[in-house]
């Protein structure tokens, strides 16, 4: 069974038509022709787009020159009321300074102190499933958040003031604007972007909440009493090059960042391998022996006996990466593929395109988690393959990610048994990450 993949538009629409097919959705949105193009321009009437589907191109941009292509403004003025001045907003030197920070708390021997949160979120999200019908992206973004506040903020979900950021992220996702939309859509970039009353009233409310989580902190951390999980660790660490720390704002905008990247991207995908699981039960007999065997003694050194379940994993970030598109802005002249590029173009990465480019992938829209094994699948993950971004400025939680996934997976495969629900079937929309227009339903029963 091939996975579903939202329809193309034919390749000739007039931008009235464009503008229409973009508000309801960025992927369908696209031309068929972008799954074999190599580069494609947009032309509005205030600037230019390149989607760039070349892996030179791609490896020109995120990890040869990455400073000269910074993280484009029109982008990040619709996360900026919730986000800040975050690591995933800034450029140049200040983001450089809080990567600095920020980088050795998910180093290798950190996630092994975090595996034990991971695995306890991951076991209470198998405990919360119960035999029926369930719509499981609502219980996989209820895991994500758990895994994020207990290996954070040592909380767990039900925690009042984590309970409280969940729902108010909720709210705020609901009320905002599909982000890459600024790359395509023709507005001048002085026009002022309004941000919506109720997407700044939310981003207001949980900014609150997270300050009284890192102020909470900063006062143990002071007195002695902090538990040694991720925030401490972030703000405790120094700059190497100055001895500074963030203060509590700064941290403020980072432990925001950290939610919403963090949970809204794993629950994306831990629902999106249950859906392709269910509907590949061959696979999914496999993963539940590994998950049967790694569950009789649960350590981080263990994970490794995972391996199908890590291949699936990765599958899934193929065919259905979480964050379906990057933007990024030209700051000089540049030359793309004998084209020339003037300063402030929109340059754009579409792990959704690259992951299923037809030119680069052996049956790019097959689910084949075996696929890595051979010689094409080898060759496409060093070239053509970006769920985590890549270069310096690659995902901070990439690493954590790939224990996360594998590990709940388990956690869940080892108890429940899925399937898929007729007539059912997800349709993938890009809002904030990838998600299902409808939701995800599946059929859930005791192994
Ligand atoms: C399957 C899960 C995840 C996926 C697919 C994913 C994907 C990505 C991608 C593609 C980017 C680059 C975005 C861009 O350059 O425009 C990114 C950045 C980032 N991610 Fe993740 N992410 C995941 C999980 C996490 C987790 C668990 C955390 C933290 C706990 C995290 C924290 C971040 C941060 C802080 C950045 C900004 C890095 C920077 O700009 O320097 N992510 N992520």
């Amino acid at each position: 069974m091939i996975p579903p993949k939202p329809a193309a538009r034919p390749d000739r629409v007039s931008l009235w038509r464009y503008l229409r097919l973009f508000r309801a959705d960025i992927l369908s949105a696209q031309p068929a022709k972008l799954y074999r193009a190599w580069m494609a321009e947009f032309r509005t009437p205030f600037f230019r787009s390149y989607l760039c589907n070349d892996p030179d191109l791609v490896r020109r941009v995120l990890q040869e020159r990455p400073m000269d292509f910074p993280k484009s403004d029109r982008i990040g003025e619709g996360l900026r009321p919730l986000l800040g001045r975050s690591v995933f907003l800034t450029n140049g030197a200040e983001w450089q300074r809080q990567r600095r920070i920020i980088d050795p708390a998910f180093e290798g021997g950190r996630l092994r102190d975090t595996f034990p949160a991971m695995l306890a979120a991951g076991q209470a999200a198998a405990a919360r499933l119960s035999p029926g019908a369930c719509e499981i992206e609502a219980e996989t973004s209820h895991a994500a958040a758990d895994v994020i506040f207990r290996t954070l903020f040592s909380i767990p979900i039900e925690h009042e003031l984590a309970a409280e950021v969940f729902r108010e992220f909720r709210d705020h996702q609901r009320t905002q604007p599909i982000l890459n939309l600024a790359a395509f859509v023709p507005l001048p970039r002085w026009m002022p972007r309004l941000h919506r009353r109720r997407t700044r009233a939310t981003a207001r409310r949980i900014r609150r909440l997270i300050v009284q989580l890192t102020e909470a902190r900063a006062a143990e951390i002071a007195a002695g009493t902090a538990p040694g999980d991720l925030a401490t660790k972030i703000m405790t660490t120094a700059d190497p090059q100055n001895g500074a720390r963030f203060d509590t704002a700064e941290m403020v905008d980072q432990v925001a960042i950290f939610f919403l990247a963090g949970h809204e991207t794993s629950a994306s995908a831990l629902a999106w391998a249950l859906y392709l699981l269910a509907t590949h039960p061959e696979a999914q007999a496999r993963c539940a022996a590994e998950a049967a065997d790694f569950m009789a003694d649960p350590t981080f050194a263990r994970l490794k006996t995972l391996s199908f379940t890590r291949d699936v994993f990765r599958e899934t970030l193929r065919l259905y990466p979480p964050v379906p598109m990057m933007v990024r802005e030209t700051v000089r002249t540049e030359t793309f593929r004998g084209r020339t590029v003037a300063p402030g173009a929109q340059v754009v990465l579409s792990p959704w395109h690259l992951h299923r480019h037809t030119r680069l992938w052996d049956a790019p829209d097959d689910f084949d988690p075996e696929r890595f094994a051979g010689e094409n699948g080898r060759a496409c993950l060093r070239r053509a393959y970006i769920p985590f971004s890549a270069g310096p400025r690659v995902c901070t939680g990439a690493g954590f990610a790939m224990v996360e996934g594998p590990l709940l997976l388990a956690c869940v495969l080892a108890e429940w048994h899925v399937a898929p629900v007729e007539g059912r079937t997800p349709v993938p929309v890009a809002h904030l990450t990838v998600r299902s227009r409808d939701g995800i339903y599946l059929s859930i029963s005791p192994r």
